[in-house]
């Protein structure tokens, strides 16, 4: 396995492979990363991943500077599950002026987690768009734990044409339940305790999503998160295909919850065909 730092040595790696698969990561990989790598072997001659912390896509609320930055750690498990190639680029590499040429993501940017995070989802394809063209992939991988995010990255690559299959992966929990994240290592043992919560309380939702219940207004007020320690941003079902209002007539949905857990802010999302 190479680790790579810049783009010219990249394009130099990469210049003979006939079929490459990025995986698209911040870093601190947990289960869930490896996975993806899993995921990706088999479609590809070359697996590359990405590890840049993306500060495009914080908030100046967001927890950018204390996001974890473990690149030694993240390499040698990335070594292990046989991933050819990480691409570890400083910011200057990415950025290496400010970036004044973004994508703009359909509506969809503006709502749940964009509702909560403005220009969160720009600063995600504006990064993604950017590592495509420097990896040039044939495949990507990303994670249905962010849903949306991968709505996102599917709507950009079809509307601008872009030569990439997108392979989704499904979230990978611990024993729990609790969907694995890089930022659940902020949580203080107590809150880890407390942090599968979440996942329970989209599991009540799935549960009268499946009997039929009509999401609006009879499910959501059925079901909360203890206002004790819990501050919910969205607990919401919707259309699986685009994340529109479901109708009668739907039958795939997603459950979408986000909510913060001390200083944490954990998401979550559960598909239901009813
Ligand atoms: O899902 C993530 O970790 C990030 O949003 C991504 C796709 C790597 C872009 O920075």
């Amino acid at each position: 396995m190479e680790i790579i730092h810049t783009v010219s040595d990249l394009r130099l790696r990469l210049s003979g492979e006939t079929r490459v698969a990025l995986v698209p990561t911040m870093g601190h990989l947990h289960d869930g990363h490896i996975d993806l790598v899993r995921i990706a072997r088999p479609h590809a001659t070359c697996v590359v991943t990405s590890i840049f912390v993306n500060p495009l896509q914080f908030g100046p609320q967001d927890d950018f500077t204390r996001y974890p930055r473990t690149l030694a750690q993240d390499c040698a498990r990335l070594k292990e599950v046989g991933c050819h190639v990480v691409f570890a680029p400083n910011e200057h590499e990415i950025y290496p002026e400010r970036q004044q040429v973004t994508v703009d993501p359909s509506p969809l940017q503006h709502e749940l987690e964009g509702a909560f995070r403005p220009g969160h989802f720009r600063g995600v394809t504006t990064v993604v768009l950017k590592l495509f063209n420097m990896v040039q992939p044939q495949v990507a991988v990303f994670g249905k734990k962010d849903y949306q995010q991968y709505l996102i990255v599917q709507e950009m690559i079809r509307q601008l044409a872009l030569p990439i299959t997108l392979i989704p992966a499904e979230t990978t929990r611990a024993p729990d339940g609790l969907a694995l994240s890089s930022r659940n290592s902020y949580l203080s043992v107590e809150e880890r305790q407390r942090a599968p919560q979440l996942y329970q309380a989209l599991q009540q939702l799935a549960h009268l999503a499946r009997q039929g219940v009509e999401p609006e207004p009879d499910i959501l007020h059925q079901v909360s998160l203890d206002t004790t320690y819990w501050q919910t941003d969205y607990l919401t079902v919707r259309r699986a295909a685009d994340l529109g209002k479901p109708q009668p007539q739907d039958h795939q949905l997603v459950i979408l919850g986000a909510a913060r857990l001390g200083r944490t802010r954990l998401i979550d999302n559960i598909e239901v065909t009813r």
